[in-house]
């Protein structure tokens, strides 16, 4: 996510901007930017890079002189990492300046529209918009130009607001994308988040949704979206840094794994559009779709196990024959591809060497390759034929939780735009499977919030030393991303099995005592998935089953069962994996391993 801070008081305000820039670091940012009003004008210093490079062109701030100003670290979402796209943004004559924490969703049309008017744009951001949208409608009064903004932006939005007109005042926005107040001794500070403000104050005012402020140097004052005053009491703010950057949660795994339901929705909302699945971003015709002879979906690790989901939902849903292999494998098999061949590239990182290389490979052999990304810009972003984003905001803990749920969504959307394309779906089918989309946030925050159970049961397997996971056709698929959850962050054996394949061999592995989690879902393979259940347990082992709310039959046939909402068949998997994100997160808690930075990993493997 994007970070900002705003000063206005009567300290120096650009040091007072990079200090705080400095402290939203950890949310992970591409470029970043400081506006300071000197008491004339309103100057602007931003880049890609690091802050470091802020720091150097401004002498950690020197050259910016005045009391009043606003500053942003950048996680692109639209346009890619570059000087030109960092905030702040300005309006043509400079005397208004903007940052921005969101996804304005219907910018292209506001672009338009403004465009139309003659206005011109310096930046392929959603953010610019906002500074000629205030431009267009600032007569002298800030707050009213402000509220008309409001009413024709769609989507979430976290701003900061520089007047040059208006010198003793900072204006501050929030609609769906966090935002505080800091009311300090000798001026006021906005943020992004918590820790930016820390070392001034630990009394803040969390914004709530379409919530505007003026803050002056001596005071601040809330209005609702019709312009109405409203009173708001501060929070006094006890967490140290440390738990501040992760928003009071023990770890970024688990902040990341409760950002899933907002995560998922920012993947979805933009792309269903009344009953229709529009990806602009696909860059392909339904004539280009109905001519896909078969699809090849390549990536590492958990992208992996998001590809094997979506091998069963694109043949199910668009009947197009899918093929998934590990990036590593594919690179060096002699694939067989054409221009019939649709290549699809999941990464979150967009940076993992052998995914990078697979991607080379299949243009080299003259397929198509579509990438599902969740960095903007970064290199299988760029290479890429067309990017579908999955905006799942920056992730810090190396085990990804919503990058992997918002790359089955994708993949699901995906699904759904062939197979209205190809005609294998009837309206309604299409119409439900809508629908159910759009049940998922609520219900993976249902499941978030019951975790007490997961919790338990966890802390009776720390001392586990194999576990094994199995599940058939989807099920296998989260089983296997269920084991890897496990095995990567408490270091505890895990294997995922095709349920079907246990008695080629596995099942002599199963003694008394040992957990096997089995994944059941899929109503047509309950019977058969029972009956592993049984085979297994009866030589001993300890049966935890994830299944469909409703179907109690399991009772009989596992020891422990976590119940999921109901879904579709295709779309299990987002409900199923988060208990097994918190069943492994909780076990490497109760380990004590650090779940943050497991050893021997990395976020990004950019090496072979
Ligand atoms: C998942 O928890 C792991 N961190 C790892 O398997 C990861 O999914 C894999 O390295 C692929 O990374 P990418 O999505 O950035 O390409």
């Amino acid at each position: 996510m994007c970070g900002i801070v705003g000063y206005i008081g009567e300290k120096q305000a650009a040091p007072i901007l990079l200090d705080g820039l400095s402290k939203l670091e950890y949310r992970g940012y591409d470029s970043a930017g400081i506006a300071v009003y000197d008491g004339e004008q309103i100057h602007l210093t931003k880049s890609k890079g690091r802050l470091k490079v802020l720091g150097e062109l401004t002498h950690d701030g020197e050259t910016m002189p005045g009391t009043l100003g606003i500053g942003h670290t950048r996680w692109a979402t639209h346009g890619e990492p570059s000087d030109a796209n960092a905030h702040p943004h300005m309006n043509r004559d400079k005397s208004i300046a903007v940052v921005h924490n969101g996804i304005i969703e219907n910018y292209l049309k506001l672009k338009k529209r403004l465009i139309d008017k003659g206005y011109e744009f310096m930046s392929d951001t959603d953010t610019e918009v906002v500074a000629h949208l205030l431009d267009r409608y600032y007569d002298g009064n800030p707050l009213a130009a402000i509220i008309k903004v409001m009413h024709r932006m769609e989507g979430s939005y976290a701003l900061g607001i520089v007047f040059k007109d208006h010198p003793d005042q900072l204006f501050a926005v929030r609609k769906d994308s966090p935002l505080i107040v800091g009311h300090t001794q000798g001026g006021n500070i906005i943020a992004s988040d918590v820790p930016a403000v820390l070392k001034y104050t630990r009394d803040v005012y969390f914004m709530e949704n379409e919530e505007v402020v003026c803050i002056r140097r001596d005071s601040l004052e809330f209005y609702n979206v019709d312009e109405e005053q409203i009173e708001k009491e501060p929070v006094h703010i006890d967490w140290d840094v440390d738990a501040a950057e992760k928003g009071g949660y023990e770890h970024f795994m688990l902040k990341e794994m409760y950002e899933q339901p907002k995560a998922i929705t920012d993947t979805i909302s933009p792309r269903i559009k009344g009953r229709d699945i529009v990806i602009e971003e696909l860059g392909m015709t339904d004539e280009e779709i109905r001519q896909i002879g078969k699809i090849m979906i390549v990536a590492c690790g958990s992208a992996y196990h998001a590809g094997v989901t979506g091998k069963y939902v694109l043949e199910g849903m668009a009947k197009i024959p899918v093929e998934v292999d590990l990036a590593s494998e594919f690179r060096y098999r002699d694939p067989l591809l054409d221009e019939k061949t649709l290549v699809i590239i999941i990464s979150q990182s967009g940076e993992t060497a052998d995914s990078l290389a697979a991607l080379r490979e299949s243009k080299e052999r003259g397929a198509k390759v579509l990438g599902i990304v969740n960095v903007i810009g970064s290199s299988i972003a760029r290479e890429a034929d067309n990017v579908m984003y999955t905006w799942a905001g920056p992730e810090i803990a190396v085990a990804t939780t919503k990058a992997y749920s918002c790359q089955l969504i994708a993949l699901y959307l995906l699904a759904m735009k062939f197979a209205a394309a190809r005609g294998t779906v009837t309206e309604k089918e299409m119409d439900a499977y809508i629908d159910d989309l759009k049940r998922i946030p609520d219900q993976v925050e249902m499941l978030l919030n019951n975790k007490n159970r997961i919790q338990k049961f966890a802390n009776r397997y720390l001392a586990a030393i194999d576990v094994f996971f199995i599940g058939r056709g989807v099920d296998y698929a989260i089983s296997l991303e269920g084991s890897l959850k496990l095995k990567e962050i408490s270091y505890i054996h895990s294997e995922a099995y095709a349920a079907g394949e246990l008695k080629h061999g596995t099942i002599s592995l199963i003694e008394d005592g040992t957990l096997v989690v089995a994944v059941l879902t899929q109503e047509k393979l309950y019977k058969k998935m029972l009956s592993n259940m049984v085979e297994v347990r009866t030589r001993g082992a300890f049966v935890l089953a994830v299944t469909n709310e409703g179907n109690d039959e399991v009772e009989r046939a596992a020891d422990y069962v976590i119940y999921v909402p109901r879904t579709n068949s295709y779309f299990a998997n987002s409900l199923a994996i988060v208990p097994l994100q918190l069943f492994g997160y909780y076990i490497a808690v109760g380990k004590g391993c650090d779940v943050d930075k497991p050893r021997n990993l990395a976020k990004s493997v950019t090496v072979e």
